[in-house]
């Protein structure tokens, strides 16, 4: 234990036992402690040693389709700007001007350039300062010259960033976990943006990926949607590959869709495959991300905590490029972006509810079911990229 431990400094002994009991065999455990879902200091904690190493998803290739088509966003309290260049390059920036820090690309749209609204600095679609400009007459050293620079690479369609300069390559960190291999057969990258449903929830990021994790609760909650009487919790984890940091299934439901309709018909890649029209997948990569996919769409979620307490869920829903211009195109994806919507709703009541519950100084955690295996996969994999793998755990 360290300075790098501000929740665990002082409370050692207690705490080392709660989270011992955590790490427990599923079917001893308890969840985590209340203040891993409210505490500031755990999330800074979380900021330095997930989201600022991590690889993070931030969206699909297909929104940058043309040079200069370009989106700022803030994530996890960084602005960013991701970009096409002049050379057809994605590339990914700190949205934060070389003078005095104000965002220099506002919303999402296409531009040759990007213009500071304070003093009117320029920067190129490679983030360079471009010269002659406003800058003349004062020293600009060469850091200045460019806006800060941030690792952006792809893989399936994704695109991902990473805050640090260190970090492994895209492709080890898929790797680390079998990411590449076990979603291959999906085909992502063969897939386009139809849909975007971004939302923000007032609860702890942590909350929705074990939501998503949880087969516990879907008899209860979703039985009049996709958890009716066909199904079994017990079959749905024994369909489940644990991999280092995650998991991945193949495992029986219906498309989402009203009435499980495939609204286009079966993905190419899957109109030979026994499950048929109940084809589906899932495949969580650490540390937010969450790949979903049915007989005719991939459909992930990611998650970003906004503060402690606040989070922004985003749904892609993606469909084979083959489908792209078929009859009533337009209208079906309509269905589709009203049905999501519905389904992700379902949720966002009870993991309001359950942040409500963990605010509470009546809050002590429970005992975990063996339905919460998954749930406890990651939590333990999630304290030891918090909290190491040594004396502490
Ligand atoms: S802050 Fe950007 S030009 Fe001054
Ligand atoms: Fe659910």
């Amino acid at each position: 234990m360290g300075a790098e431990h501000p929740v665990l400094n002082g409370e050692a002994p207690d705490t080392i036992e709660e989270l011992r009991q955590t790490r427990a065999p599923v079917t001893e455990a308890r969840h985590l402690p209340a203040y891993y879902y409210t505490s500031p200091e755990i999330f800074e904690l979380e900021k330095q040693k997930l989201f600022y190493k991590d690889w993070l998803i931030v969206g699909r290739v297909e929104e940058f389709p043309n040079p200069g088509d370009y989106r700022a966003f803030e994530l996890v309290d960084e602005p960013v700007v991701v970009c096409r260049n002049a050379k057809g390059e994605l590339k990914a920036f700190a949205n934060v001007c070389r003078h005095r820090g104000v965002a220099v690309a506002i919303g999402s749209g296409n531009a040759k350039e990007f213009l500071c609204p304070y003093h009117a600095w320029v920067y190129d679609l490679d983030g360079a300062l471009v010269s002659p400009s406003r800058p003349r007459g004062i020293k600009v050293g060469p850091e200045t010259r460019q806006l800060p620079p941030i690792r952006l690479e792809t893989w399936g369609g994704f695109v991902f960033i990473n805050f640090d300069e260190k970090a492994p390559p895209l492709a080890d960190y898929l790797d680390a976990d079998d990411y590449r291999q076990s979603v291959a057969y999906v085909h992502p990258e063969d897939t386009v943006l139809v849909d975007t449903y971004s939302y923000e929830l007032d609860c702890n990021w942590k909350l929705v990926p074990e939501n998503l994790a949880d087969v516990y609760h879907v008899e209860v909650i979703h039985r009049n949607s996709f958890g009716g009487s066909t199904y079994k919790p017990e079959k749905a984890l024994a369909e489940l590959v644990f991999t280092k940091y995650g998991w991945y299934k193949e495992y029986v439901s219906g498309t989402m869709a009203p009435d499980a309709e495939l609204l286009f018909g079966p993905a190419p890649w899957l109109k030979d495959h026994p499950k048929g029209k109940q084809f589906a997948f899932s495949a969580f990569l650490r540390p937010n991300f969450y790949l979903f996919a049915r007989a005719d769409m991939v459909q992930p979620f990611v998650c970003y905590p906004l503060g402690p307490h606040k989070t922004r869920v985003t749904g892609w829903t993606c469909l084979p490029k083959s489908f792209v211009g078929s009859p009533v195109f337009d209208e079906k994806v309509a269905i589709l972006a009203k049905f999501v919507r519905k389904f992700a709703d379902e949720d966002s009541d009870l993991v309001r509810a359950i942040q409500r519950g963990l605010n509470s100084k009546y809050f002590v955690r429970g005992p975990m079911h063996e339905f919460e295996s998954v749930i406890h996969h990651r939590i333990n994999r999630y304290l030891e990229a918090l909290h190491g793998n040594g004396e502490v755990l």
